[in-house]
């Protein structure tokens, strides 16, 4: 009976919480946008990842029976109830360490993320209020395109609301890092796994800079190379929303770079030493006030922001026009909660 489905899963939350408390490495995460292409996939891997002891769903449609079928899963974070709507976000968001965000439209055939600011930008925006009523310490992972332009709209809500810690803030761009890795590799004949590509700048366009020059292990590339896998890494996003017909972008290759950046997010939350990714974040490396680069993630979430080391010409070319976009996609989002 609904009754006892109830019970169960009360006390299967006490027990996650007492897990938690009992010094066990378990964090409490919502995914807000669980029902959608990437959160499907997304709530899957992290109902699988260790670190996890709680798991709220939360769509606007679908949600529960999202979270029905991956509570089913016999691993050890607990799925409690789906939250549906508007008036379940709060009690999604409460008690939350981690909140990923992949709520908002995806792009079709022909149009740029930009294309998409109109609907996701009050959809973050909305989302971004009810974090920093419940969860206001929680780290908050965005993926919601156009990525450039929804982390200043996430900085300027919560600044609003007197709760903006810069450290907290993290847009997802660890796409790029992944697919930068696999077209690499690809190119020097190397297993992915052995590749690190930093990628830096932002999630758009000529505003993802791979550089290349800092590839490790430590490689070269040719000329022709260098222009290859640059235009590559920019335009994979694009490349999928053409292939997929209508059918929408990246879905499953997201899923799993979302969890490889929050498996990064929680062992910084744990304390674990030594890690770093790339991501999009308040920043004082260029005089732009968002900006994406390594980070070294630790309990306070990014706390570390590191310069971007030597480039050569042709980065120092893309980093120029890569800046250009950028400050005019970052106003777009300040302006719209500013104005
Ligand atoms: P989708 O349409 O399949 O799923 C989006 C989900 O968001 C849907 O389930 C929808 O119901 C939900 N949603 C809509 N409004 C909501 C609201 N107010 N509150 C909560 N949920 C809401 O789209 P998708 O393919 O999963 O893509 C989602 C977003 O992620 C898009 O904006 C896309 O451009 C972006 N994206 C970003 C990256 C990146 O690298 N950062 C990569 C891929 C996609
Ligand atoms: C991606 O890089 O795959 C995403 O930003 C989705 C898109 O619209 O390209």
């Amino acid at each position: 009976s609904p009754s006892n489905l109830q019970m169960g899963e009360s006390s299967m939350l006490e027990r996650a919480n007492c897990r938690a408390k009992g010094g066990a490495p378990g964090f409490k995460v919502a995914i807000l946008g669980a029902a959608g292409g990437i959160g499907q996939p997304l709530a899957m891997l992290m109902k699988m990842n260790p670190l996890v002891s709680v798991l709220h769903l939360y769509d606007v449609v679908n949600s529960p029976g999202v979270t029905a079928d991956i509570s089913h899963m016999d691993t050890g974070a607990v799925v409690s109830a789906g939250f549906l709507g508007q008036k379940e976000l709060e009690a999604a968001l409460t008690g939350m360490d981690l909140v990923v965000i992949p709520a908002g439209v995806p792009r079709k055939p022909g149009m740029t993320r930009d294309d998409l600011f109109n609907i996701n930008a009050g959809i973050v925006r909305t989302l971004c209020e009810g974090i920093a009523k419940c969860c206001p310490n929680a780290l908050v992972n965005l993926i919601s395109n156009p990525v450039n332009s929804t982390v200043p709209i996430a900085a300027e809500v919560f600044k609003k609301a007197g709760i903006y810690d810069p450290k907290k803030l993290l847009g997802v761009t660890m796409l790029d890092v992944v697919r930068a890795n696999t077209f690499v590799a690809e190119v020097l004949g190397l297993d992915p796994r052995e590749v690190d590509v930093p990628v830096v700048g932002g999630h758009a366009g000529v505003t993802i800079l791979p550089l290349l020059s800092q590839v490790k292990p430590p490689c070269s590339f040719t000329p022709e190379e260098t222009e290859f896998l640059t235009k590559h890494i920019q335009d994979g996003g694009t490349e999928v929303v053409q292939a997929k017909a209508g059918a929408g972008s990246a879905t499953l290759s997201m899923a799993y770079a979302a969890v490889k950046f929050a498996d990064l997010c929680l062992r910084g939350l744990r304390g674990d030493a030594g890690i770093v990714a790339c991501a999009y974040v308040d920043s004082k490396v260029t005089e732009l006030p968002f900006f994406a680069s390594k980070v070294r993630l630790g309990r306070g979430g990014a706390e570390e922001v590191y310069q971007l080391g030597p480039l050569n010409e042709y980065e120092r070319i893309g980093l120029e026009k890569a800046k250009q976009e950028l400050a005019t996609s970052i106003q777009k989002g300040v302006s719209f909660i500013k104005k």
